[in-house]
């Protein structure tokens, strides 16, 4: 069964694959078979904006990457350089005006409005620099809005304690009721990772998740997404421009300079460390 056919699946979705899975499917020795299908695969994907003067940006220029179940990409590359465009093209948030963006085999391009949001819903876990928590909510409630919504909203009765799962496992379990305004920058960022796995995305995007923490949380919180990426298999891609976190983080670093992919390089990953 494809990941698009299980969108319409049992409601209580896709269990996370085991850890064995994974190894399996993201080790390079394996290659060949079916492991080795990226699930994502960006294809010669620009984007262009015409301003109103008539004047053409070119956003992302003939970007192509792929990327597998439990890969850890940094996305690396200054301000500017067509980080957020990418990701908001592979989450399905913006279109391509050239090129694909294939997802499971299927190219995002092909799907009908509502299979978009199913896609977006379902598929992709979004984490973003402001964290983007609803203020006058709960971190229990934050993590668990989204499970109401979408083609296959999680059941009532499992919803809090999923949610109690995912924040005990960010390290939050001892902050359930506390309103996101009375967290500090770390703690709302941890709540909205845990709000971004409430309906068990297979990818997970984050722009620039980093840029309003200091050092000491910036390191705690790749730390979680690789552990994430590692034991539930979710592919992971982190938008950054620190040149160290992507290092010490990621499988594999593409940059970006001006709209443009200049450079893949693999990375020998460190012990996990968190
Ligand atoms: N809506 C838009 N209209 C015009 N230009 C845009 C728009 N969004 C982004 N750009 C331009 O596209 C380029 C890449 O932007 P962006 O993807 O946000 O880069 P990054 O995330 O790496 O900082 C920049 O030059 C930016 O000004
Ligand atoms: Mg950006």
């Amino acid at each position: 069964m494809t990941t698009m056919e299980t969108l319409s699946a049992d409601a209580s979705g896709p269990a996370l694959p085991e850890a064995a899975d994974i190894e399996a499917a993201s080790s390079p020795e394996t290659g060949g078979g079916p492991a080795a299908i990226p699930l994502l695969e960006v294809r010669a994907a620009g984007r262009s904006y015409e301003g109103r003067s008539g004047v053409r940006t070119d956003a992302l220029v003939e970007a192509s990457f792929c990327a597998r179940d439990g890969e850890f990409i940094s996305l690396l590359g200054p301000s500017g350089s067509g980080k957020s465009t990418l990701l908001n093209l592979v989450g399905g948030l913006d279109h391509p005006t050239s090129g694909e963006i294939v997802f499971d085999g299927v190219n995002l391009a092909a799907l009908s409005g509502n299979a978009l949001a199913s896609y977006r819903a379902e598929m992709v876990g979004m984490l973003f620099q402001n964290f983007n928590l609803i203020d006058y909510l709960s971190a229990l409630e934050n993590v668990t809005l989204p499970m109401m919504f979408g083609p296959r909203p999680v059941p009532r009765r499992d919803r809090r304690a999923r949610a109690v799962e995912l924040l005990e496992r960010v390290g939050l379990g001892h902050r359930l009721n506390h309103l996101a305004t009375e967290l500090s920058g770390g703690e709302q960022q941890r709540v909205a990772l845990a709000r971004a796995l409430s309906k068990r995305p297979r990818m997970l995007l984050a722009d620039e998740p980093t840029g309003n923490l200091d050092s000491k949380r910036a390191e705690r919180l790749m730390g979680m997404l690789h552990d994430i990426c590692k034991t539930a298999g979710v592919l992971v891609i982190v938008a950054t421009h620190d040149e160290g976190l992507a290092a010490r983080f990621s499988d594999r670093i593409v940059r970006l300079l001006d709209g443009r992919v200049t450079d893949e390089q693999f990375c020998r990953m460190p012990p996990a460390r968190h």
